[in-house]
């Protein structure tokens, strides 16, 4: 039987951005692979997107696993690779890489405990911007992605300006786009486009770990004509919209998704 069925796959599937974009791919169409990270008491967000995704008529086969975990991503790609084949075929047209799992602590204060540390700031490198390149790079020689694909990384403003508290994650950020345009490079001749999607400030829950968020939200909203901040599916509707097969010369870039926030 010839695979008609349309696949995404999204880490960092139960929150945020990442829920938003399955939720709207499932309702263009597509079944959903998802990867997240939640204990008990956050479970029940994770259970919602499955349940909303499912309410299309749509796939929703979701992993509880650290990305980060080279264990974990062998077995989750296995895993996708049995399900495809047991469906007659397919492939992962989407990818979105959305993981919020950062240390948020300042570079310096007197006391080392309130600093980040080297464990802490290899951990945010690894989680929010390496981890990008190894599921890639598996996908690929999985051959779960190839011509058609479209890899997608979220990244904020902090990969090129300071913020208090932000340190870690603005160094992930800057280091996601270079692994970004790297990508792009390298899976070009296979018809694979590579690109960050740079969100404006959103209300969720990694944005209210952030330190002195809320006075950002304040200045956001205050200038922006609309006083409105960002919402997740501004960028799902982008990442619908960008399904379209004749986009395919868009690559190794940032697309901003922020109502012009960034130029304020
Ligand atoms: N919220 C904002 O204002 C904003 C703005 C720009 C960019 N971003 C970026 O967007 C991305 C998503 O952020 P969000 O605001 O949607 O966050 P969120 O907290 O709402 O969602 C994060 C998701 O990542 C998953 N996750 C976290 N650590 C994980 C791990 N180790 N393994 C597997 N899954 C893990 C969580 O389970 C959840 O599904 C992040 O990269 C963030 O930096 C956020």
């Amino acid at each position: 039987m010839p695979h008609t069925e349309r696949w995404a796959l999204i880490l960092g599937a139960s929150s945020g951005f990442g829920a938003a974009t399955a939720r709207a791919l499932a309702e263009a169409g597509f079944n959903i692979f998802g990867v997240h990270l939640d204990l008990k008491a956050t479970l029940p967000r994770a259970k919602q997107v499955q349940a909303d995704i499912q309410a299309h008529g749509r796939k929703a086969i979701f992993f509880n696993k650290n990305v980060a975990d080279d264990r974990n991503r062998a077995e989750i790609i296995a895993k996708i690779q049995e399900h495809l084949h047991k469906a007659g075929g397919g492939f992962i047209e989407v990818v979105l890489h959305s993981i919020a799992f950062g240390n948020l602590k300042r570079y310096i204060a007197d006391d080392p405990k309130d600093a980040v540390d080297r464990k802490a700031l290899e951990m945010t490198l690894d989680t929010m911007a390496n981890s990008l390149v190894y599921w890639t790079q598996d996908l690929v020689r999985a051959k779960l992605v190839g011509r058609g694909t479209k890899i997608y990384a979220m990244t904020s403003a902090g990969s090129h300006r300071v913020f208090l508290g932000y340190g870690p994650v603005s160094a992930a950020k800057a280091a996601l786009e270079s692994h970004v345009r790297q990508l792009a490079l390298e899976l070009i001749a296979q018809g694979i486009c590579v690109n960050a999607i740079q969100a404006g400030a959103a209300y969720t829950p990694a944005l209210r770990m952030i330190p002195g968020h809320e006075e950002a939200v304040a200045r956001v909203k205050e200038m922006h004509p609309d006083k409105r901040l960002t919402k997740p599916e501004d960028v799902a509707h982008l990442i619908v919209a960008l399904t379209d097969p004749r986009v395919d010369w868009v690559t190794g870039t940032v697309i901003r998704v922020d109502g012009g926030e960034d130029n304020w």
